[in-house]
Parts: structure tokens; C-alpha cells; sequence
């Protein structure tokens, strides 16, 4: 099977590592792949978001599955095209990306499929938005509709900090949600769909603010790990019953079938988990813990999600732990610079059960250097979270990259 891998981070990292351990794929094309894949797939030099470009490529190139790694090209309809095309693609349609792609689609659908989720209003016009706020009296949460890469959701200290948010959100979409604002741990669970069927991976936890501590602005992800100890095998299972299957079954019903990675955002709240959002894609750096734990012909298993077959096949995980610690550049998440070497990948990867996936990296003279805020995700797996922990620090201190910051608390 030859593969289309769309995108070029960690997270597509780590994908082209599970396809290339997968006896059924023979050949990764990958759009401007960093460094670290650079060297395990042919490279194809069209953006991530070009949705012509990618489909002109998938045909030209005679792919039987394209897999698709961020947000942007599925809510563009790339998967809508390719579909058309009779090209199997893991990821879901415009329609089904929705579920991303607007805040105020994705609370009604949940609303309708009964997925326990905060309490919300939507607004199209600050001064009504602005009365609720006052009216309502207790902490809520705004959030803007669309895509907004990370910067959509204001969790205010204050009356005055909510009222403040609302011109801002509202210009990024022309719509905003306000909810209630829920307590407790997050974790996210990612589910493997193919329309019907909902195939529920293990739990992972990211860890989103820059520093020790759950401190400093909140970023990408600066690391994560799988499985979640306070997330038991029952409660995965009511997560899988009460959030993820029912919003897959909501989107077939409204005729817009979800196939690809559908992650759920959740909160362990005292009256039992609820949904914070949808993606309609793998997470990042989740996807680095999970796909290493993902056994068997992973290619195979993402054909089948792409063509409704996902019934038949068995998706069996690894019992391990696996821990991802993201080094970033000096900076991150503000402004950062780029072309700085990096030293000692050599002896990281070397370390056993250790694997180094790039994000921001880039070839330059024959040197791999920095080339983004996140420039590696350095993941172990153990028998336990200490062990895989141990080796992922173990592995990320043989690194030698100038002013490069990481957490040091990564699962812990
Ligand atoms: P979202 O993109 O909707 O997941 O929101 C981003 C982050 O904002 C979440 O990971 C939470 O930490 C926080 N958040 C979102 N919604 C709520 C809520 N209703 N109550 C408390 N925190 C929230
Ligand atoms: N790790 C959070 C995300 O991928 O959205």
C-alpha cells in the first residue's frame, strides 16, 4: 500500500513511524517532512493545507490511503475531494470536521446526543453576550467558534476579564459559546472511528502550560503520557458509552459519518466526566504516546477505519507505558529563533525503547538544526510511568541544543 502522510510535526512523526513498521505499506509520501522523517518516506513538496495540491498529488502518485494529521485540510474538505476521487482517506469530511471547526456545532450536537457537556449559551453580538456574563453572575468560560489554533478559549479570572474577551472571540469567528465552567483533571480520549464503529484508545494526558508546575503560558503541549491511573478501564468504558460513541452516532445521524481520530477533551468532574471539545484529528503530542503502544499492521488498521471495515480488525495495545517529554526552542511559546544545531540524537535514539520524534527540525549544510518553537518530542516506553519516564529524561538529557527549555515533570 503507498500512503499520503499530510503534515510535518511530531505528531506526523510519530504516524509515519507506526506506518513504517506496518508490513502492508510499502511506500510514505509525506508533505515537507522535517528532518527526522525526511529520511523514511519520499518527499512531497506541496503545504499541508493545499487542498488541490494534495489531491493532484494522491492521484498522480497512485495512493491507496491518504492519513491526515492536522485539522486545517479536513475542515477544508480534503477528505471531501479525495472521497469523490475513490481515494480512502483517514480523516474525517468538512460536514464531520465540524465537530472541530465550530464550538457552537459541536455543544448543539452534543447538547442533542445528550453527551454530558458544561451548561452554554452562543452569542452573535457582544452587548447580549455582555448581559448574560453579568446576569449569570458565576465563573464561565468564552470561547470563540471557529478554528483558532489554540487561542479560542478565554478561561477568565474575573466579570471584568470575561467582558474583556468577548470583542476578541467574536471577531475570530462572528459566533461565541459561553459555558459553565467545570473543575477537575483533563484527559484525552482518542478514538479511532470509520463512520460506525468506535474504537476507543487509551487514555493520555498532555501537559499544556510552559512550565514546572502547570505554570506560565499555555502552549502546544510541552509533553505527554499514556496511560492515565485515574482513568480506570470502567471509566474509559463510560467515557467511550456516554461521550465518544454517542457524538459518532449523533454525526451519522446527521448524515455527516465521522471516519478518522476523534478526540475527546475531558473533564473529570465531580458529577462524572464531561466533554470540553472535540477534535477531529490525533492529538499533539498525544498521538506520539499513543501510536507507539499501537500493536499489530497499523497501516492495515487506519485502511480499515478509512473504509468502513473498522469491525473487523482487533486494535491491540501495548500494556507499556509511554512517556513524551518536548524539548522546545528558547522562547517558546513567544517568539523563538531557528537554525540552531542540534547535537546528540545519535545517542538519544540509540538509548533502548526510546524514540525520538522531530517536530521543528530542518537540514541545513548537512546538520540537523532547530526549526520551530517544539523541536523534538522524546517518548519512551516502561514497564511502568517511572521507568518510561526515567528513560524519556534519560534520553532528552544526551541532548545538546542552545537555549532549548523543557518541562522537568512530565508524568509525574
Ligand atoms: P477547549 O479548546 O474547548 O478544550 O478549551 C481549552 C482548554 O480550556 C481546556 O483544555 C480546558 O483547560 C479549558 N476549558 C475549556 N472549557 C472549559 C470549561 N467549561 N470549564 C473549565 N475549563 C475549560
Ligand atoms: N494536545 C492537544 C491537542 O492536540 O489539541
Amino acid at each position: 500500500m503507498r500512503v499520503l502522510l499530510v503534515g510535518n510535526g511530531g505528531r506526523e512523526h510519530a504516524l509515519l513511524a507506526a506506518l513504517r513498521r506496518s508490513p502492508s505499506v510499502s511506500e510514505i509520501l509525506a508533505t515537507r517532512p522535517n528532518a527526522g522523517m525526511a529520511p523514511h518516506c519520499t518527499a512531497v513538496d506541496v503545504g499541508a493545507a493545499d487542498v488541490g495540491g494534495l489531491v493532484a498529488t494522491a492521484i498522480a502518485r497512485g495512493v491507496d490511503l491518504v492519513v491526515v494529521g492536522p485539522e486545517v485540510p479536513l475542515v477544508l474538505g480534503l477528505a471531501d475531494v479525495l472521497k469523490d476521487r475513490g481515494i480512502p482517506v483517514l480523516g474525517p469530511t468538512a460536514a464531520a470536521a465540524r465537530i472541530e471547526g465550530s464550538k457552537a456545532f459541536s455543544k448543539q450536537l452534543m447538547q442533542e446526543a445528550g453527551v454530558p457537556t458544561a451548561a452554554f449559551a452562543t452569542f452573535t453580538r457582544a452587548h447580549e453576550a455582555e448581559a448574560y456574563l453579568r446576569q449569570t453572575g458565576r465563573p464561565l468560560v468564552v470561547k470563540a467558534d471557529g478554528l483558532a489554533a489554540g487561542k479560542g478559549v478565554v478561561v477568565p479570572g474575573s466579570l471584568a476579564e470575561a467582558i474583556d474577551a468577548v470583542p476578541g472571540l467574536l471577531a475570530l469567528g462572528g459566533t461565541i459559546v459561553v459555558e459553565e465552567r467545570l473543575t477537575g483533571p483533563e484527559v484525552s480520549v482518542i478514538a479511532l472511528v470509520d463512520g460506525l464503529t468506535v474504537r476507543t484508545l487509551p487514555p493520555a494526558r498532555d501537559h499544556k502550560r510552559a512550565f514546572d508546575g502547570d505554570r506560565g503560558p499555555n502552549t502546544g503541549g510541552m509533553g505527554a503520557y499514556s496511560p492515565v491511573a485515574d482513568v480506570d478501564a470502567a471509566l474509559l468504558e463510560a467515557i467511550h458509552t456516554t461521550i465518544v460513541e454517542p457524538a459518532a452516532r449523533a454525526l451519522v445521524a446527521r448524515g455527516a459519518p465521522f471516519q478518522g481520530f476523534l478526540y475527546a477533551g475531558v473533564m473529570l468532574t465531580p458529577d462524572g466526566p464531561k466533554a470540553l471539545e472535540f477534535n477531529a484529528r490525533m492529538g499533539d503530542p498525544e498521538c506520539q504516546v499513543l501510536l507507539p503502544r499501537l500493536l499489530g499492521d497499523v497501516g492495515e488498521t487506519f485502511y480499515a477505519a478509512a473504509t468502513g471495515a473498522l469491525s473487523g480488525v482487533d486494535v491491540r495495545v501495548d500494556p507499556r507505558a509511554a512517556v513524551c517529554v518536548v524539548v522546545a526552542s528558547a522562547g517558546y511559546p513567544g517568539t523563538v529563533t531557528t537554525g540552531d544545531p542540534i547535537g546528540g540524537l545519535e545517542q538519544a535514539e540509540d538509548l533502548p525503547d526510546v524514540h525520538v520524534f522531530h517536530a521543528g527540525t530542518a537540514v541545513r549544510d548537512g546538520q540537523i538544526v532547530t526549526a520551530g518553537g517544539r523541536i523534538l518530542g522524546v517518548m519512551a516506553l516502561g514497564e511502568s510511568r517511572d521507568a518510561a519516564r526515567d528513560k524519556a529524561y534519560t534520553a532528552v538529557g544526551s541532548l545538546r541544543i542552545a537555549g532549548a527549555h523543557y518541562r522537568r515533570d512530565i508524568g509525574r
